[in-house]
């Protein structure tokens, strides 16, 4: 007796609960159990058209740089500002780790009412301490849209956007790891991996790094050397480009990375002291289009 009670309990207990999970699939209501990791928000994300403008793809370039780096920051907003191209849609942002200086939080403040071109992440500044991996893996959860590309560049490297964007736009949207493929001499885009100078990653392999346990478990090591490693472990990006000789080192400054100033530049790395950014800015006649005006004369 006390057995078939128990056992008419459990059934009814079971069929209420069969009842409840049809109910909430029919009608697609949310259920919310606390394992569900928060990922249906970047999978919407991921369904939303990468382009607002009609352009033919969209790009996020995130510099990844220090609060301190005030002069280099604002002398990059010049140097991006002045540059479009319709083949796509380009944003510039600088990445930071958490702030806590009081000064610098107010100085971010009023940057980001004057520009909104500033991503703060949570983390704690560092280099080969996963600032990357928390750039990538937060991306698909804190942007209010998607891109086709995402870059992450160093404040050390002058990207021309016109040639890096006529570069990408032949490439592959899906499963697309873009670069400067490392050892120097390498010009094949399978082996090694990218320079940290610049790469790019398509959209799906940003979400598949905010997804995966492969970086979750190996964020610790010279950054791009570990975006190369995971992408090998996943069994990702079968699309692979190197823009050699198009990207490069400053001439002189890193052996066999570097080479002479080239007008097919895409982008120039390791440019440390003002006279280095001069000439580069001369050599690609970046201020040719001043006009003659009685306001100044330069
Ligand atoms: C920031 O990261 C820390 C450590 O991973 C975590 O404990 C904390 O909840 C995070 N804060 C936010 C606002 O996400
Ligand atoms: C810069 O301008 C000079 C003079 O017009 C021209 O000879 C040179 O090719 C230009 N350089 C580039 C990279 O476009
Ligand atoms: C320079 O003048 C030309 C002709 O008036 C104009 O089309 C162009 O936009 C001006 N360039 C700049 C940078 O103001």
């Amino acid at each position: 007796m006390k057995q078939r009670s128990i056992f008419l309990v459990v059934s009814i207990t079971s069929l209420v609960f069969i009842i409840f999970v049809i109910f909430f699939a029919l009608f697609d209501a949310p259920i919310k159990f606390p394992i569900m990791a928060p990922s249906d928000n970047s999978f919407k994300l991921t369904e939303l058209p990468a382009t607002t403008s009609g352009a033919p793809f969209s790009l996020l370039i995130g510099i990844l740089t220090r609060p301190n780096n005030f002069d280099r920051r604002h002398f990059l907003r010049l140097v991006y500002g002045i540059q479009s191209s319709p083949v796509a849609e380009v944003e510039v942002k600088f990445v930071f780790c958490s702030v806590t200086n009081p000064e610098q939080k107010i100085f971010l403040a009023l940057e980001i009412l004057r520009f909104n071109d500033i991503i703060i992440l949570n983390c704690t500044e560092n280099m080969n301490y996963g600032k990357t991996y928390t750039y990538f893996s937060s991306l698909p959860d804190i942007l209010p849209r998607r891109f086709d590309y995402v870059m992450k560049a160093d404040d050390d490297v002058y990207i021309r956007l016109p040639q890096l964007v006529s570069s990408l736009q032949p490439q592959p949207r899906q499963d697309l790891y873009y670069g400067f493929a490392l050892p120097c001499t390498s010009m094949n885009p399978h082996e090694g991996y990218m320079s940290g100078m610049g790469f790019v990653l398509s959209w799906d392999l940003v979400d598949w790094i905010a997804k995966s346990e492969i970086p979750k478990n190996d964020i610790f090591g010279p950054e791009d050397k570990l975006v190369g490693r995971w992408l090998n472990a996943g069994n990702k990006a079968r699309n692979r480009f190197t823009s050699k000789p198009a990207m490069y080192d400053y001439p002189g400054t890193n052996g066999r990375c570097s080479h002479e100033l080239v007008p097919y530049t895409v982008a120039v790395h390791r440019l440390k002291r003002w006279d280095q950014w001069l000439h580069v800015l001369e050599f690609f006649n970046v201020t040719k289009d001043l006009n003659q005006s009685k306001l100044y004369n330069l």
